[in-house]
């Protein structure tokens, strides 16, 4: 088997990446063509995570009827109904740069007002929010300072902003696993450990420096059982985010070695439980 190839191929994938959004063209290189997929892949490699850690990010931001809300990079919708459930639809917006999650946020919420944009430039006035939330975004966006400035801009004075992303750097993430049996077989593979926010103390800093003071910052942690070994590992093998545009790189052969160093790491037989922490920053604006 030759040298492992994913460094280049999954960089490659996040090189540049033009999209057209409701302000015009913008680029990333995050919002990359690993979440062109479809909802339903989504929801089958994150949504897993992102859906039971929806009602604890919702709840530590404090969102309850009479609030109009707003979700930043809604996917296709994990946070959106919670947020829905508690305010209800009218009372609910979601921005997000990929067309297809914008298009199964629409369908799966009517009456959620859906906008196909980034969190960079954010299609709202001054103040239009009690609360803008961002689960599991800030470590793609292009420019997190700014979309979180733009958080900031778009909710009213006191309201609140909220984002969250995994501990990947901490290796509490739900991709851990996967994350170290790359790294024993492919020492210079890039995993998410360096992206923004996902560091102790870097999403307070992001905040900061966005001019959202006195961030608090916690941690929200699920726990999820995936039936089998291979219910867990099929999942990869979708294409989603970073670890499938990884896995999309492989040759076939490298793609087995992959698969049978993870499951040295994880039980051989019966379910895998996994269990997964998040950094959670809140902030009132002032
Ligand atoms: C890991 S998914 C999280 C989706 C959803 N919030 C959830 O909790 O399931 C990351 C999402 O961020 C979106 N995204 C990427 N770059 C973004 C940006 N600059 N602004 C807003 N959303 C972005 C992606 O399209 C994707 O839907």
């Amino acid at each position: 088997m030759g040298p492992w190839p994913g460094r280049v191929a999954v960089w490659g994938l996040y090189a540049a990446y033009y999209w057209r959004s409701d302000q015009g063209w913008c680029a990333s290189k995050f919002a990359s063509v690993s979440f062109d997929v479809s909802a339903g892949s989504y929801l089958r490699f994150m949504g897993q995570y992102s859906e039971p850690l929806a009602p604890l990010f919702a709840g530590l931001a404090g969102i309850a009827d009479g609030q109009r809300v707003l979700d930043v990079g809604c996917g296709p919708g994990a946070l959106t109904v919670e947020l829905v459930s508690r305010v209800g639809a009218a009372s609910v917006s979601a921005a997000e740069p990929s067309a297809s999650f914008a298009a199964a946020v629409r369908e799966r919420l009517p009456g959620v007002e859906v906008r196909h944009t980034a969190a960079e430039r954010l299609p709202f006035a001054d103040g239009t929010f009690d609360a803008a939330l961002a689960q599991l975004v800030v470590h793609f966006m292009a420019d997190p300072v700014q979309g979180l400035r733009e958080m900031g801009r778009v909710t009213r004075p006191g309201g609140m902003v909220a984002a969250c992303v995994w501990d990947h750097a901490g290796g509490r993430g739900p991709l851990a696993a996967f994350w170290s049996a790359v790294r024993q077989l492919d020492p210079v593979a890039e995993d998410e450990s360096g992206l923004a926010g996902v560091r102790e103390g870097h999403l307070a800093s992001l905040f900061t420096q966005a001019g959202l003071d006195r961030a608090a910052v916690t941690t929200l942690t699920v726990r999820v059982r995936h039936a089998s070994f291979d219910e867990w590992w099929e999942r990869f093998t979708l294409g989603v985010g970073p670890a499938g545009a990884y896995v999309a790189s492989l040759s076939p052969g490298h793609r087995t070695a992959l698969r049978e160093q993870c499951q040295r790491l994880l039980p051989l037989a019966g379910p895998v439980d996994i269990t997964a922490t998040a950094w959670a920053a809140t902030s009132r604006t002032s």
